[in-house]
């Protein structure tokens, strides 16, 4: 079974996309199964991989995009898939095993202009349609942008996990206080859904510190993000497991170059110079590989029996 993550952060510009690009193409590097879903319309996530002019072609294939999962004629969600997403130069797979199912600007019309005509809200009918292709994937990572309307909400309702880019600032902090209080109430407001489809209840993961400028002093502002944390650990609100990265992702240059390239830091990393950002990443991609494999192996229960080695 897939292990579903959804990128979440109320605030704009902490570095959700540029984590997702790049967390999901060092997993495919390790050699996983990955499919990044876009549910932002700003489409940032979708226009770095398939770069700008492939993007704007499919545009003229509408039930190519993630919003034409929702809409009367419904589409396959196979059919969005774009399969090894980033290219060469020749037009061949440069990272087999990282898909993509793109957003369009148009997915913002979800929130207003498509009428929802299923019967069940958009996340649990999102909930179905992703069950006939998630056994092809071992990661399946959500973009979200940063509200909690319905296309982030089809996000959650889907995911394992949520993990939160966040910038190390004051303002992150209160983001993130905002962040689980949404989260309880989606939660609150969807269980009816969630109980009946067997849909995962999301815990959070833990908080990925981006753009961290090499020689700042951030251990206030972390401290007091920590506190925060265990704060909402002790109140039973998130699960105990989730922390504060001890990985970080440096501020770098070359993250925005690499948009502009239509590359993952990973396959940049030695070309540009860059290999220590690149190496966060890698790090990253490690931690969480770690820590979902350690949530998806069977806990020894009081009556497990043990082996007796001595
Ligand atoms: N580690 C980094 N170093 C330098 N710039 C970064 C880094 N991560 C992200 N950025 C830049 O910050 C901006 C916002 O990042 P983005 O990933 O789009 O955030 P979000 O998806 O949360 O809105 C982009 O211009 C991006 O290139
Ligand atoms: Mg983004």
């Amino acid at each position: 079974m897939a292990t579903k993550i959804s990128f979440l952060n109320i605030k704009g510009g902490v570095g959700k996309t540029s984590l997702i690009v790049n967390v999901g193409a060092c997993l495919a590097y390790m050699g996983k199964r990955v499919l990044i879903v876009d549910f932002d319309a700003q489409s940032n996530a979708s226009i770095w991989l398939m770069r700008l002019d492939r993007w704007n072609g499919l545009n003229h294939h509408p039930e190519k995009f993630i919003l034409s999962v929702f809409q009367q004629n419904e589409h396959s969600i196979a059919d969005c898939i774009q399969k090894d997403v980033i290219k060469d130069s020749d037009d061949e797979a440069a990272l087999p095993g990282l898909d993509l199912i793109p957003a369009s600007f148009n997915l913002m019309d979800l929130e207003h202009e498509v009428a929802n005509e299923m019967g069940i809200p958009f996340y649990a009918h999102f909930f179905e349609q992703l069950q006939s292709i998630e056994d092809g994937y071992d990661f399946i990572l959500f973009d979200c942008p940063p509200n909690f309307f319905y296309s982030p909400q089809c996000a959650i309702f889907s995911s394992n996990w949520i993990l939160v880019p966040a910038n190390p600032d004051a303002l992150s902090i209160i983001g993130f206080h905002l962040l689980v209080e949404k989260l309880h109430k989606f939660k609150a407001e969807s269980s009816t859904y969630a109980e009946s489809l067997s849909s995962p209840n999301p815990d959070i993961l833990g908080i990925s510190l981006n753009s961290v400028k090499p020689g700042t002093r951030i251990d206030v502002p972390v401290e007091r993000l920590q506190a925060q944390l265990e704060r909402f650990i002790e109140q039973g609100r998130i699960s105990a497991k989730a922390s504060i990265f001890p990985e970080q992702i440096r501020h770098s240059v070359a993250v925005g170059r690499a948009v502009m390239q239509g590359m993952p830091m990973v396959l940049l990393g030695k070309s540009q110079g860059s290999m220590n950002v690149a190496e966060d990443f890698i790090k990253t991609a490690q931690r969480i590989l770690s820590l979902t494999t350690q949530a998806n192996e069977p806990q020894l229960s009081p009556d497990t029996p043990v082996n007796e080695t001595h």
